[in-house]
């Protein structure tokens, strides 16, 4: 009896042995490297035990391949492939871009994933079509005074909280005010961002930030058995908050009689959308068709609201911490944003348009801090790279290092420093193309780039204005990034102190 029961284990061992093997070899077949494993958990365990943040980690491999144009790693069994050449990246993100349409980053079954950023190629090539005008200049002037009624109540805010000493932690304070903008002009609604009472729009964009043990399960499962959660029928790990999108759209939808409103915000261009009843757009070789329905338009919701507020809030308190340490260039930025408001009697628009160095210090805040350390891409049909061996199966999964390629000092020299003049025109036409993605490239960048630029600037140029930041006596000059966090986070916050001017 013993004798079966280890014979049975031995063949068991052995299997597993050699199927791990036989998962673990897909790239040295293929002749590309590929760094020491970890079985089961692949080139991933630092970050999936949450030792070590992924931004730092590509960023080690991306040093480390400094002789390769691709790095074949495994995130658990999954062969992903890293893609440290511009070139290569050109080639993918923009001129064989109808080959990498999908991010593959969408593995349960669940309405919430048919967002613009999630859905898969047939589904987001209708929904960028008719996305796309929300985010026109046009639209985007209609939208400043509700920005600026946001700087308003941003300013009041801190009026009213500086206090006796005007330390402040920056991330919080952004955030009020990203929010404020973000409930306004895309769902119409008062989010009382800069309320000190607790209220369900804040708590809910906490929530989404905060790290979720089941999502991290589904994705290490997803990891291990690519497309069996979807086959199962799994549903998302953040039903509840999709539940909120969901009632918040059937009451928007029911207060305005399923008309849209004289205001135009991104639910009224929903609704108008709704109306036209079955949306349809020709692919390269067949016809989509996709219904609008209030679950479609909470999906889309839900990628606004998360990508409206975090991102931006992030990259305003990054900025408000270089400026603290480095004063010199606060004071230019000061003199610029204060001859240009008076010029212009108040911030508007035009006056935000003029303002080229805070645009070159913005630029260069987000070199410096990319919220999204990598940009992600699925081939979505067998592709052989120009001039190279290397093909790729359907399906494999493709990540572009954006934070490591923005540290590499053959393209940004001396990468730890801030320094704006990276951006001035002339040195940004210099830079080669596809080595500084902050917004991404190609036809699927970030839809919302000019607005995040906008409500950026209007933010800060309103706050600058008024008031200096310095550092507090515990500020850390390189901040330390937080593992758990999939956006670029400092890990104990970003403390500031302020000063009235
Ligand atoms: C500083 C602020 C922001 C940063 C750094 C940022 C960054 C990014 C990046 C890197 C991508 C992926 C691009 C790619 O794969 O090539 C992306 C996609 C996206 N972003 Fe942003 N974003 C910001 C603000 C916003 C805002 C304000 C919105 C909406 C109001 C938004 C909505 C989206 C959406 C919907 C996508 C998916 C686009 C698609 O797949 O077609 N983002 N963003």
């Amino acid at each position: 009896m013993i004798y079966y029961i280890v014979s049975g284990l031995l063949i068991f061992a052995c299997t597993i042995y050699y199927w791990l093997k036989t998962k673990y070899s897909y790239w040295s077949k293929r002749g590309i490297v590929s760094p020491p494993i970890v079985p089961v958990l692949g080139n991933f365990s630092s970050v999936t035990l949450q030792k070590q943040s992924y931004f730092d980690l590509f960023t080690e491999f991306y040093n480390n391949y400094a002789d390769q144009k691709y790095i074949g790693v495994y995130i658990g069994l999954r062969p992903t492939l890293i893609v440290r050449d511009p070139e290569v990246i050109k080639q993918i993100l923009i001129k064989d871009f109808s080959q990498f349409q999908d991010r593959g980053v969408s593995f349960t079954d669940s309405d919430i994933e048919q967002n613009l950023f999630f859905a898969e190629a047939d589904v987001w090539r209708v929904l960028r079509h008719r996305l796309t005008p929300i985010f026109t200049t046009g639209k985007l002037k209609t939208m400043i005074p509700l920005v600026l009624k946001s700087m308003n109540g941003l300013l009041d805010y801190a009026d009213r909280t500086i206090g006796e000493n005007g330390v402040m932690e920056m991330r919080s304070l952004a955030s009020k005010y990203t929010l404020d903008v973000i409930g306004s002009c895309a769902f119409g609604v008062e989010v009382d961002a800069f309320s000190e009472k607790e209220n369900v729009y804040r708590e809910i964009a906490n929530r989404m930030l905060l790290f979720d043990s089941k999502v991290a399960i589904f994705r290490f499962i997803n990891s291990l058995f690519p497309g069996l959660l979807k086959t199962l029928g799994v549903k998302s790990a953040q039903k509840d908050i999709f539940d909120f999108f969901v009632n918040m759209v059937n009451e928007i939808v029911k207060e305005r009689f399923g008309k849209p409103k004289v205001r135009k915000d991104f639910m009224d261009f929903m609704i108008e959308l709704k109306e036209q009843g079955r949306v349809v757009r020709r692919g390269d070789d067949h016809e989509k068709e996709l219904e609008i329905t209030n679950e479609l338009m909470a999906a889309q919701a839900f990628i606004f609201y998360l990508g409206g507020f975090e991102t931006s809030s992030g990259t305003m308190s990054f900025l408000m911490h270089e400026i603290s340490q480095n004063l010199d260039i606060q004071e230019r930025l000061h003199k610029e944003i204060s001859e240009v408001i008076e010029r212009h009697g108040g911030v508007t628009y035009e006056a935000i348009n003029e303002m080229r160095y805070l645009e070159m210090v913005l630029d260069e805040t987000l070199r410096k801090y990319p919220i999204l350390g990598v940009l992600v891409r699925q081939s979505i049909s067998p592709y052989t790279f120009p001039n190279s061996k290397i093909s790729l199966e359907k399906g494999t999964s493709i990540i572009i290092p954006v934070y490591a390629l923005h540290y590499d000092p053959q393209y940004f020299p001396n990468p730890l420093e801030f320094d704006p003049e990276r951006f001035s025109p002339e040195n940004k036409a210099k830079l080669p193309s596809c080595v500084y993605l902050p917004f991404g490239d190609g036809p699927r960048n970030c839809i919302g780039m000019r607005f995040a630029k906008v409500q950026s600037m209007i933010g800060l140029a309103g706050f600058l204005h008024k008031y200096r930041v310095e550092p507090t006596g515990q500020t850390k000059r390189h901040l330390e990034i937080e593992p758990k966090s999939g956006t670029l986070t400092s890990k104990d916050g970003i403390w500031v102190n302020v000063k009235r001017r």
